[in-house]
């Protein structure tokens, strides 16, 4: 009797990514949000990313006529530097998923031209293929709820060549602060990895003199 086939078995398309934490952006999406307060809390002086800013915006080294995404853009302080530095032939794209920052940043992108608003989600930037020359994510990345899903739509979304730029904060165990160690759910080691293995290469640690509590790091999709 000849031995009987082999079945050939198909192999299951992959599991969609289980989300990472669930509760992180649930102040953001509540449709009551004091806008107000939260300008005052992420534009202070005392707060690294603000107090460094324009710095922050040097090493960019943005170029007129590039596209940037500012992805959880929040109250848009650096996307409207980045509106600058781009000018009348490049174009911003400012992505938040928070319903009372999108109806503030819809007003304020009134004095800037070259800016769009996008309802960004859960999964995804919503951003064509090849639509931008660099993104940039400040203090954002450890919201993400599903961090590998969002940075497939962000690599599809780079042109060739393009860069992706995080700040973090550090998460050092014993050194850190409580409010770190409990809400950003990885260190710089632990998200650089999970940036490689989504297909980016390490560019470079750009170094921010005002910066204690976060780094930055940039990472290029290939040509
Ligand atoms: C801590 S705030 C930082 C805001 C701004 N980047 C800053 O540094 O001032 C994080 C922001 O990310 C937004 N966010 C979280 N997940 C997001 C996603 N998947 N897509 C777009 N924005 C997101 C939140 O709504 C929130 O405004």
């Amino acid at each position: 009797m000849p031995p009987a086939a082999t079945p050939v078995i198909s192999a299951p398309d992959a599991a969609p990514e289980q989300p990472i934490q669930t509760t992180i952006n649930d102040r953001f999406l509540d449709p009551n949000l004091d806008v107000e307060r939260w300008k005052k809390n992420f534009e202070g002086e005392s707060r690294e990313v603000y107090a460094a800013r324009e710095e922050v915006v040097a090493a960019l080294d943005i170029k007129p006529g590039q596209s940037v995404a500012d992805i959880g853009a929040g109250t848009g302080f650096y996307l409207w530097k980045f509106s600058e530095s781009v000018g009348p032939s490049g174009r911003v794209y400012g992505v938040e998923i928070s319903p009372r920052f999108l109806d503030r940043l819809r007003i304020d992108a009134k004095k800037y031209s070259n800016s769009i608003i996008v309802t960004g989600a859960e999964r995804s930037i919503e951003l064509p293929p090849d639509s931008v020359d660099l993104v940039f994510i400040c203090d954002t990345y450890h919201h993400f709820e599903y961090p590998q899903t969002m940075l497939a739509s962000i690599r599809r979304a780079l042109r060739p060549g393009g860069s992706l730029v995080i700040i973090d904060f550090h998460r050092i165990e014993g050194k850190s602060s409580d409010w770190t160690l409990r809400h950003v759910r990885g260190g710089e080691s632990v998200f650089q990895s999970e940036i490689e293995a989504a297909g980016f290469e390490f560019g470079e640690r750009l170094d921010i003199s005002g910066f204690t509590d976060n780094y930055m790091i940039r990472f290029r999709v290939g040509e």
